[in-house]
């Protein structure tokens, strides 16, 4: 599997996985994190989620925005008396060698009265890796996000599924979508390094670089 050194991931939804995925991701390539606009930070932010299972601090990067609300962007902004424009936003430097940006919710999520966060993965110039559900809604929704992807000319690296393993909808997605589904994460019971790095390992079935191969191995 190639996965590129610096990439978007999106999601067909909010709540859909996309942070679950930045962490599989960023402990097991390792790769460094970029959040650029957090809206909500209760209970935790993504980036302290991250942080909260082992992702190292130096390899999150901090948020552009952090807004209070936990609210579509255009109207966390809105009430902040913030603007958030696209110009605002240039991958921040660092070392590392992979380096993923996660979205806010959706593709078609609205960041101020024009631009959506399909537009800031076009300004940014990333490829993308679109996290879906795996159950009943996942067809329509992941297949809507493709096109607007390509509407927009943006490269897909393929689907992520999160969930319950659902062999005909991972089927229909890659003969509707004609992409491939990379990784199917099952539902993890114990949140942790180790049962992040294993979904890694099991699912993505590339080897750990892990700072902490014992992990990898359990
Ligand atoms: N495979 C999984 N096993 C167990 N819990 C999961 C799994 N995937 C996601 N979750 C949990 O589901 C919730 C939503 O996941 P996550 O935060 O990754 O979604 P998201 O798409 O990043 O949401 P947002 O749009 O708010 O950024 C979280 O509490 C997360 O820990
Ligand atoms: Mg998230």
């Amino acid at each position: 599997m190639h996965i590129p050194k610096r990439f978007f991931i999106s999601g067909t939804d909010t709540d859909v996985g996309k942070t679950m995925v930045s962490a599989i991701l960023a402990l097991g390539l390792p790769a460094a994190y970029w959040k650029p606009i957090q809206c909500g930070n209760e209970p935790a932010s993504d980036s302290q989620w991250l942080a909260s299972v082992g992702v190292d601090q130096k390899f999150i990067l901090p948020e552009r925005y952090n807004l209070r609300n936990p609210l579509s962007p255009h109207r966390a902004a809105e009430l902040e008396g913030v603007s958030i424009s696209l110009d605002d936003f240039e991958l921040p430097k660092n070392s590392a060698e992979y380096v993923i940006v996660e979205g806010a919710g959706g593709l078609m999520v609205p960041l101020n009265a024009k631009d959506m966060v399909i537009d800031l993965v076009a300004k940014l110039q990333l490829p993308l890796l679109l996290v879906a559900r795996s159950g009943l809604g996942t067809i329509n929704h992941t297949v809507l996000s493709i096109q607007a992807l390509h509407q927009k000319e943006i490269p897909l690296i393929g689907v992520v599924m999160n969930g319950e393993p659902n062999p005909a909808n991972r089927a229909a997605i890659e003969h509707y979508g004609k992409t491939k589904v990379l990784a199917e994460i099952p539902p993890i019971a114990q949140i942790n390094k180790d049962s992040i790095l294993q979904a890694y390992n099991e699912s993505f079935g590339l080897k750990s670089k892990s700072s902490n191969p014992a992990a990898a191995t359990t």
